[in-house]
């Protein structure tokens, strides 16, 4: 009796959260880089991991996408564990990635690298050519660009083609590493718009790595990182001006 009303308040706790990291440990060789680490990303939510360069984000970032196998710990994707998973399977059970540097394929054309997108969809529409409406809704410029070449366009289109791809894929929560790293002020608005309205519209859930404090403060939650633990986390609301400078490259 007892067991099955933990049981099921176990299933309550997981069913409120998109992702649960728990208890991570990665190393690179043998240099220690993520130590103990606890992250859950509530449905719905936007959270924001802040920490200084170098202390292990995209490394957590890597291990969530199954590029790096940690020597333990546990994560959990809707409830479900994913450590045995592929990178190509946590994509199309949900995960959709923009890694750090954006990694967009230069040598396609923008709407070829839109395209891509889909491989990350369980159930790719029918008509695969046709790129929805919605993509140009929060990225206008984009629907200009579709013949051109993805490696001529500015960082910062490169950066909302990189996202686009992302959404592309419908996934369940975005991954995003650094989205506004070397980009243009009025870009970074924009990019920070689009992520609040595919939030509003979807009801996806947002991890997101960032500097940017005006991009930071978007967050319902956050978490700071520093040598390669969390040290402190919370409500942005609750986000001092102390843990801003001890945490932010500001
Ligand atoms: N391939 C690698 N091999 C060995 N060590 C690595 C490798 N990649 C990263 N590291 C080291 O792991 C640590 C964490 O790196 P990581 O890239 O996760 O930091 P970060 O917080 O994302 O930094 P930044 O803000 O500069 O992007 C750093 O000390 C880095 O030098
Ligand atoms: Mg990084």
């Amino acid at each position: 009796m007892t067991q099955t009303a933990i049981a099921l308040n176990d299933k309550i706790a997981d069913a409120s959260m998109m992702l649960q990291v728990s208890g991570l440990n990665v190393y690179y060789g043998e240099s220690h880089i993520l130590r103990d680490v606890d992250l859950s990303v509530p449905k719905g939510e936007m959270v924001c991991l802040i920490g200084r360069n170098g202390v292990g984000k995209t490394t957590l970032l890597k291990t969530v996408m199954g590029l790096l196998k940690p020597r333990s710990g546990s994560i959990n994707f809707a409830g479900q564990p994913i450590l045995s998973k592929t990178t190509d399977q946590r994509a199309r059970a949900g995960i959709g990635y923009v890694p750090q540097g954006r990694e967009i394929i230069p040598r396609l054309t923008v709407r070829e690298n839109l395209l891509l997108g889909y491989e990350a969809r369980q159930h790719p529409p029918r008509n695969r050519q046709e790129i929805p409406e919605e993509i140009f809704e929060l990225f206008p410029i984009l629907k200009d660009f579709l013949p051109r070449m993805g490696g001529d366009l500015s960082g910062g289109q490169q950066q909302q083609l990189a996202i686009a791809r992302a959404i592309m894929g419908q996934p369940q929560l975005l991954v995003l590493d650094e989205p506004t790293e070397g980009i243009q002020p009025s870009i970074i608005l924009d990019i920070e718009r689009a992520v609040r309205s595919i939030i509003a519209k979807t009801g996806i859930s947002v991890l997101l790595v960032e500097q940017h404090l005006h991009f930071v403060r978007q967050a319902d939650r956050y978490y700071a990182m520093q040598k390669g633990g969390i040290v402190a986390s919370g409500p942005t609301s609750e986000l001092s001006n102390d843990v801003i400078q001890r945490f932010l490259a500001v």
